[in-house]
């Protein structure tokens, strides 16, 4: 009944990292190159359950628009936008704040991860956030949503929200919205720890790899990342109690279009200490075009404001009447 259309977006809250560029933003371009309909956000509303500096948050949101481009998106063929100039994103919030119930919520990991030990302290909108990832994919009928794997239960969420609404209102209007989670880089891991994945927000610098890292820089941090002795195996059995070992697997497996199991048929028996430099060479190839392109397009900030603009003008266009429409089921 739902045309497809797909959403996703990406929070302004840090450069971006490697885990990002593979687990979200190459699965972007691949969604609008096949053409279905494709908007992609900046999701600041998000960025902002944890204090932002403001002049930081406006940098980092361009940004990221940048880093859309420079991989591959179009923004005639996708629309790039940032949320908090789409109003319909709050508005529909609000409704699913009422729609969601407390103990859906209190199940979240990812609010119990951010927020630590301190709940008491969090912001009210870190906990209510999976609404408004709800109501950012549900305001535009999004039927398919390209993620990470951290996101899988968010996305589960969205489902339960988008049917409750329907049967509390008897009403076939939201779609239930399947998550696309692929590949061999669905959850790419802190280079310091295999146990935690790569984030953005990661206070340390050596954890990760930025978009914006140079060659001299990636190169030190994959020599410097945590590994065990052993060789690599032939097969990926030989790597189930070995994360650190995976993870930098998968990473080479990612950037280089191929199965990790195609990877170890190449480097099987081989030592990290020969490992590590060829991955290096292969991050900085696939990384340094998209940086360069980056910093280009980050020269003229007007224009990557007239892009978002744009966008946004677009994005209303889906989002306005599907509110109405959802009001109107509402009773207002
Ligand atoms: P971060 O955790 O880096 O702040 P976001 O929460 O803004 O990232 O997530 C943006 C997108 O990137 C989401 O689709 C998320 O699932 C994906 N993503 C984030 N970190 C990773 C990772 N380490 N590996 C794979 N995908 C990731
Ligand atoms: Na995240």
């Amino acid at each position: 009944r739902h045309q497809p259309r797909v959403f996703s977006g990406i929070q302004p809250s840090g450069g971006l990292t490697l885990g990002n560029y593979l687990g979200a933003i190459k699965r972007f371009v691949q969604m609008q190159d096949s053409g279905i309909e494709t908007l992609y956000c900046m999701v600041d509303l998000h960025a902002i359950t944890v204090w932002q500096d403001p002049a930081k948050l406006r940098h980092a949101t361009r940004e990221i628009c940048a880093a859309y481009i420079a991989c591959g998106l179009d923004p005639e063929r996708s629309i790039l936008f940032n949320q908090s100039q789409v109003a319909e994103h709050a508005q529909l919030a609000w409704i699913f704040n009422c729609v969601a119930r407390m103990g859906w919520l209190n199940r979240m990991t990812q609010f119990k991860d951010k927020a630590g030990k301190n709940r008491e302290n969090a912001s009210v909108g870190l906990f209510a956030y999976p609404n408004l990832m709800a109501a950012d994919i549900l305001i535009y009928h999004a039927t398919h949503v390209p993620v990470g794997e951290d996101q899988k239960q968010h996305l589960e969420l969205t489902r339960d929200i988008a049917a409750k609404f329907n049967n509390d209102f008897g009403v076939d209007f939201f779609p239930i919205t399947e998550p696309v989670i692929e590949g061999t880089a669905t959850r790419v891991m802190s280079l310091r720890d295999g146990s935690a994945k790569m984030s953005k927000s990661d206070p340390s610098d050596m954890s990760r790899i930025n978009l914006t890292d140079d060659a001299d820089t990636i190169a030190k941090k994959i020599r410097k990342a945590r590994t065990d002795p052993e060789a690599l195996p032939s097969e990926v059995a030989g790597l189930a109690e070995r994360p650190e070992a995976r993870n930098l697997v998968n990473i080479c497996a990612a950037l280089s279009d191929r199965t990790a199991d195609e990877v170890l048929a190449e480097y099987g028996g081989r030592q990290f200490s020969e490992f590590k430099p060829m991955l290096a060479d292969l991050a900085v190839d696939r990384l340094s075009p998209i940086s360069s392109r980056m910093e280009e397009l980050m020269r003229d900030t007007t224009e990557i404001d007239r892009i978002l603009g744009a966008g946004a003008d677009r994005a209303r266009q889906i989002a306005a009447p599907i509110l109405k429409q959802t009001y109107d089921i509402v009773g207002m």
